[in-house]
């Protein structure tokens, strides 16, 4: 792992080489928050332009979404996955993976202790487990929905009659990233799975009402930058409202497990860009980014995001639920977590956020005043 002074330090030395073409390319996102794929690509594909893009993040963050960090608490509550995806510890040919399945009641026990210790909202996700059919998703929504939580359901592939049950039983949001839009490489990186698919279900999400979150992975084997730069442009004509980025790390138990792993730099600037593009959208400083890098999350949530998940789970399910080698937190409690991020929240300058964190969609205090609009942020 690679220390924070030191990637701030190279990042620094970088900057100083940072063309005024390149300038120019990030004042026009500030402004206008609209870039081509030829402008993205080279801005991804800048070293040098990287602290001039968080920095211009930073701004449109604070401009549109405030100083407030929202953090949701991450419930694990299954490792057992049908799915086989190239990359994933949890992919069912790995036979190493520690399998497990909560009930529902320690379920329900999990987000009851994650709104004790403050959290408005909770993730549940787990691998791609059948046997939390529907019934059982929506008992479980229904229990949690009682305590005045927020909920994030991130189950993989389900049809959109399912989709439309959960949502009736009270998920707000839901995440499933896209992983890539290249088909071709989506198609290799998840055997089985079909990118059209992946795709029908964030339409039928978002078209039943959901606040949608999906994602790239980065540093997939044979991904380029004009890739990405296409994943920003699909972010932005669905109008995600929620986009988690992170990078590869590699998991030796899977069959990608001696591929490099993916850039902690790249996957920075594409999160300073993704909230250039889109300003309103809630973006994470994913665990995957402080795996790589000790305070990861700080340097992202410097450079344009604005939520944070801690690990509500507990015990020995916290390591078992191994996606990949070196997750962060597996031997803290969920109570170290929570006083952890709030400390390290409030010493940035930033506060945590008491509301659920739904999007706002507004065109931003600072952008309001700008277009003379005279009024704060309203919640649609
Ligand atoms: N099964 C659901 C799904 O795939 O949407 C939700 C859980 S899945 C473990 C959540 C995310 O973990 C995936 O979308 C993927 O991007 C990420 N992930 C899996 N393996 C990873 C790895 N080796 N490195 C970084 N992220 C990984
Ligand atoms: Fe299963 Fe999700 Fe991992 Fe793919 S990424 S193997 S669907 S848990
Ligand atoms: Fe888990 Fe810091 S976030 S201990």
């Amino acid at each position: 792992m690679q220390s924070a002074k030191s990637i701030e330090q190279e990042a620094r030395e970088r900057a100083g080489d940072v063309s005024k073409e390149e300038l120019l390319l990030i004042r026009k996102a500030e402004e206008n928050h609209a870039l081509t794929e030829p402008e993205l690509t080279a801005l991804l594909g800048s070293d040098a332009a990287e602290e001039a893009l968080a920095a211009a993040a930073d701004r449109v963050r604070k401009a549109y979404v405030g100083d407030g960090v929202h953090l949701r608490g991450l419930i694990e509550f299954s490792s057992i996955c049908r799915q086989n995806c190239m990359y994933c510890g949890l992919r069912r040919d790995n036979a190493k993976a520690e399998r497990y399945r909560l009930d529902a009641d320690t379920i329900v026990d999990l987000a009851r202790k994650a709104k004790g210790y403050g959290y408005p909202t909770v993730v549940l996700q787990s691998g791609e487990d059948l046997f939390f059919d529907t019934e059982k998703i929506c008992g479980i929504l229904h229990r949690i929905k009682a305590l005045d939580l927020a909920i994030t359901l991130s189950i993989g592939e389900r049809s959109r009659a399912e989709y439309a049950a959960f949502r009736e039983a009270g998920a707000d949001r839901y995440l499933l990233r896209i992983e890539t839009t290249d088909v071709p490489l989506y198609e290799r990186m998840d055997p089985g799975m079909r990118w059209s698919n992946r795709d029908r279900c964030l339409r039928d999400l978002r078209e039943l009402g959901y606040e949608v979150g999906t994602g790239t992975l980065v540093g997939l084997p044979g991904q380029t930058i004009p890739m990405i730069a296409r994943d920003i442009l699909y972010y932005q004509k669905m109008d995600a409202d929620m986009i988690g980025v992170g990078p590869f790390i590699p998991n030796p138990d899977t069959p990608i497990g001696e591929e490099p792993a993916g850039s902690f730099h790249l996957t920075r600037r594409l999160v300073s860009l993704l909230r250039l593009l889109l300003p309103e959208a809630n973006i994470p400083a994913t665990t995957a980014m402080e795996t790589m890098v000790a305070m990861g999350r700080e340097i992202v949530l410097s450079s344009g995001a604005n939520v944070v998940m801690p690990n509500v789970t507990e015990g020995d399910y916290r390591r078992k639920y191994a996606l990949y080698p070196g997750k962060i937190c597996v031997a803290d409690t969920p109570a170290d977590c929570r006083h952890c991020m709030g400390g390290r929240i409030a010493a940035m300058g930033r506060y945590v956020a008491a509301d659920k964190g739904f999007r706002h969609h507004h065109r931003g205090i600072a952008q309001a005043a700008k277009h003379g609009l005279g009024k704060e942020c309203e919640h649609a």
